[in-house]
């Protein structure tokens, strides 16, 4: 057997690659013209990658133009993209992979002792139905805050509040750890992003930051058995995120699909090693007032190996309204929102549905 690890350094989707300047003259012409990599990507469907890394040490009155011009484009057309040199370091997210792998690997029974129930929808659970149909694949939930508070029933008017927690399996005994250690790092990544989303809107970096103070996020690892009728089942369902902005892992098998918003075609999304796939939720559609939509998007299962994808919800706390923001509204563009309390939604979907629909029957 042999491992090997290529680095591929590439430059910027926008750059002309081309002989430098300086080094052709008369007596060297250039030699190649130059292909321009922006429209080859697009002609070839595939999600903006982007490289934020300039955006990491910047304080957020410096970051650079292009970058935010980069994801303005990305949010609009494709309400997805991917990210490198995101600063989350590698060894975390191998940690929980390999923590995860061990995990779901043991006997159902085993696992079943985290199994989420009526009181606790975190945990693990082998089943789901996205539109009634069963998703081909198992799942581990956990909440970042510990505890994340939420409220106890969606009724209008009532205002007490349930503590969520966690529950951790014994084996592997590094599980809770790793988990904990990647979940710091979505948070941190995640309000970078949220940075540059206000700044691609024209808001103030920090705009949209005090919607998360005691946010409600939680990570899903998800995996998919090699399914024996692929044509058969889909790993996920079509569906749209309710997040404000999710940060997916997905492993090199592959299996994503983004619904292109211009022509409604399916585009599989390229695992890229070590890069995380972003997308636009709900909640950042309706802030934005449509201006970046949430994309709908599936996950296709194969027979011959299994996946492992682990995306990052980063939700807003409980007692926030979700509207469009005023900034972006005026006569032109009047709301299209009238606005939602983010706590009673999340109950609704994953504690009163879940009681009312059984305990396979949930979706984000
Ligand atoms: C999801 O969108 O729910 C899962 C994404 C994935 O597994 O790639
Ligand atoms: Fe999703």
């Amino acid at each position: 057997e042999r491992l090997s690890i290529p680095f591929f350094f590439n430059p910027s989707h926008y750059v002309m690659v081309k002989p430098l300047e300086e080094l052709v003259d008369e007596q060297n012409h250039a030699k190649y013209k130059g292909p321009n990599l922006t429209s080859s990507i697009i002609e070839a469907k595939e999600i903006p990658v982007i490289d934020i890394s300039s955006a990491l040490n910047n304080c957020s009155n410096s970051i650079d133009d292009d970058l935010i011009r980069e994801i303005k484009e990305a949010c609009n057309k494709w309400g997805f993209f991917q990210v490198v040199n995101h600063g989350v370091p590698s060894e975390k997210r191998e940690k929980v992979e390999s923590a995860a792998r061990q995990f779901f690997a043991l006997p159902l029974e085993e696992k079943k002792r985290v199994r989420r129930d009526e009181e606790n929808p975190l945990g693990y659970y082998d089943s789901e139905h996205t539109k009634n149909v069963r998703d081909w694949k198992e799942i581990f939930d956990f909440t970042v805050e510990e505890p994340t508070l939420v409220p106890a029933s969606c009724e209008v008017g009532d205002d007490e509040l349930r503590e969520l927690r966690n529950q951790w399996p014994d084996f592997p005994p590094d599980f809770r750890v790793a988990c904990e250690e990647y979940a710091r790092e979505m948070v941190k990544l995640s309000f970078k992003l949220l940075e540059l989303i206000a700044l691609s809107l024209g808001l103030p970096a920090d705009r949209l930051n005090g919607s998360f103070k005691d946010h409600t996020s939680f990570v899903r690892i998800n995996y998919y058995q090699p399914c024996p009728f692929p044509e058969l089942a889909l790993g996920v369902g079509p569906h749209k995120d309710s997040s404000a902005l999710t940060v997916l892992a997905q492993d090199d098998v592959g299996g994503l699909e983004v619904k292109q918003k211009r022509d409604g075609q399916w585009i599989p999304v390229k695992p890229i090693p070590d890069a995380y796939i972003i997308n636009v939720g709900d909640v950042i559609q309706v802030w934005s007032n449509d201006e970046y939509e949430s994309v709908e998007h599936r996950v296709k299962v194969n027979s011959e190996k299994d996946r492992l994808s682990i995306p990052f919800f980063f939700d807003p706390s409980h007692y926030v309204v979700v509207k469009p923001l005023e900034e972006l509204i005026d006569k032109e563009n009047p709301t299209k929102y009238r606005g939602y309390n983010y706590g009673k939604f999340y109950t609704t979907r994953r504690l009163s549905d879940f009681k009312k629909l059984n305990v396979e029957n949930i979706q984000i």
